[in-house]
């Protein structure tokens, strides 16, 4: 529908509003010229009267008088100079005067009823009118005359109005009409447009809105569609990747677990040797082995990015964190960074424990990667202390701090990495594990005096 459309609601409104302005304007002036005609009645009756002013007398002949009324348009005429004299021009009225309109004193109020009473009767009636003589040329005028020329005029002058204010409604409606369109319908129309053409595609970035309006409101929307196109996209390509990656990790996966199965397999040969040193390691590589495949199988069997469930059991700290430190001293090799831990015998966790390794494994790991990077030597301290409501482990170290461009997401998958060849997924795994846990990881404090992370485990109520 038409005047359902923007365009049509603005073209209805307007000859609406025209029209009510222009009635608003037609009632007063149609007054106006009535008390305009009468006037000029009043004065041409007033000139003709001044024909007697000429006679001695005051007496002309009738036909004179005739045709003087005539001119005047008016069938009587009295106008009084002063108390005691009156000029008469007169011939015999056929009917009785109906109304008596005095314009000497004739407000606005009175002037406008005065002009709709008069659009009413349909058969000829005979006025009266007084007023006022031009030019101070005496008290008073009246002249008597026919309704009807008066109605005619004012009918024909109504008309005028009435098509003309139509001419302008219609005129100022159009016009408005194509600003309308211009400055409002066909801007909305184009970002309907590129909405449909972006919804269509929202993967492809030149798809995204470029504003350019120049009036400030539509300018708004444009550059707010625009932000959220960006970050849609932008979002649309992060999923894409990850979904990618996450293919390619499960079918590494895959494969990896049949290849560490063999290497399980060749150290098991291994453990056989009777070398004092072979039966040292061969069990620690076993353990690590374990762990490797156990990893690929809950990835494989989970088949999602989320972390199982974890087993708890209850064991010491300091055993696992034991653990730790050593197989992350392996990969020193004289680098100047020293690991230690500070943890009394009897703290004991409920936890689960190979998710628990990988926890302290990433932020001991990132502690050696950032002293490292930083060429200076180091400290790296695992502390721990039981309280009323859990366990709290705090993993610190003397690094360079943690970047301030890392810090804004730091615990975000693949987004709070700065280092090279960092994926940033450990503290994204780390923080999902804890939290599994019921517990919290939290950046303690970073500066270039160092780091730290406190893990908080709480009390392990164990389901009924
Ligand atoms: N102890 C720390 N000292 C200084 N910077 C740190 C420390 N721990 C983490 N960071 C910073 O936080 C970033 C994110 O760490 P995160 O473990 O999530 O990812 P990553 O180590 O870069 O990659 P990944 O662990 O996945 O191999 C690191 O790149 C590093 O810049
Ligand atoms: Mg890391």
């Amino acid at each position: 529908m038409f005047f359902n459309s923007l365009s049509g609601r603005f073209l209805l409104l307007t000859i609406v509003f025209v029209m009510l302005a222009e009635v608003l304007i037609f009632v007063p002036s149609v007054a106006r010229f009535r008390a305009d005609y009468l006037q000029e009645r009043l004065e041409l009756a007033q000139l003709a009267s001044l024909a007697l002013l000429a006679t001695p007398d005051d007496m002309i002949t009738q036909e004179l008088a005739d045709e003087l009324l005539e001119n005047a348009e008016v069938l009587n005429i009295v106008l009084r100079r002063n108390e005691m004299r009156e000029l008469i021009l007169s011939k015999p009225l056929n009917a009785p005067i109906s109304d008596t309109y005095d314009l000497r004193d004739a407000g606005a109020l009175t002037l406008v009823r005065d002009a709709i009473i008069v659009f009413f009767p349909s058969e000829e009636k005979i006025i009266r009118v007084i007023g006022r003589p031009i030019k101070g040329a005496g008290l008073e005028i009246e002249t008597t005359q026919y309704l009807m020329p008066l109605r005619d005029a004012m009918i024909e002058y109504g008309r005028n109005i009435f098509f003309l204010s139509l001419l302008i409604s219609v005129i100022s409606s159009a016009m408005l009409f194509f600003a309308v369109r211009s400055l409002l319908v066909r801007p909305i129309r184009r970002l309907v447009g590129n909405m449909t053409r972006y919804r269509d595609n929202p993967e492809d970035a030149t798809r995204v809105i470029k504003p350019d309006s120049k009036v400030i409101e539509l300018r708004a929307a444009q550059d707010t569609l625009q932000d959220l196109q960006t970050q849609l996209t932008a979002h649309l390509k992060q999923k894409e990747r990850l979904a990618q990656l996450g293919e390619a990790v499960a079918k590494i996966n895959h494969d990896l677990r049949n290849v560490l199965t063999t290497t399980q397999l060749l150290t098991d040969r291994i453990e056989m040797v009777e070398d004092p040193v072979v039966a040292r390691i061969a069990p620690k590589l076993m353990k690590s082995l374990d762990r490797a495949i156990k990893l690929c199988e809950n990835t494989l069997s989970f088949g999602k990015a989320e972390e199982p469930a974890p087993e708890i059991t209850r064991f010491p700290l300091v055993g696992l964190v034991s653990e730790v430190i050593e197989g992350e001293g392996l990969r020193l090799n004289g680098d100047g960074i020293k690991i230690g831990m500070e943890i009394a015998d009897g703290v004991d966790v409920s936890a689960d424990r190979e998710q628990m390794f990988r926890v302290i494994g990433n932020l001991v790991g990132n502690a050696r990667q950032a002293i490292l990077a930083s060429g200076r030597d180091g400290e790296i301290t695992v502390k721990a202390k039981s309280t009323d409501t859990g366990t709290e482990i705090l993993v610190s170290d003397t690094g360079p701090g943690i970047p301030e461009r890392a810090q804004e997401k730091l615990f975000q998958p693949f987004q709070g990495s700065v280092r090279k060849g960092g994926t940033g997924l450990g503290l994204a795994i780390a923080a999902e594990i804890v939290r599994g846990h019921g517990g919290t990881l939290k950046l303690a404090e970073t500066s270039i005096f160092g780091t730290s992370f406190r893990i908080f485990l709480p009390v392990q109520t164990k389901p009924e």
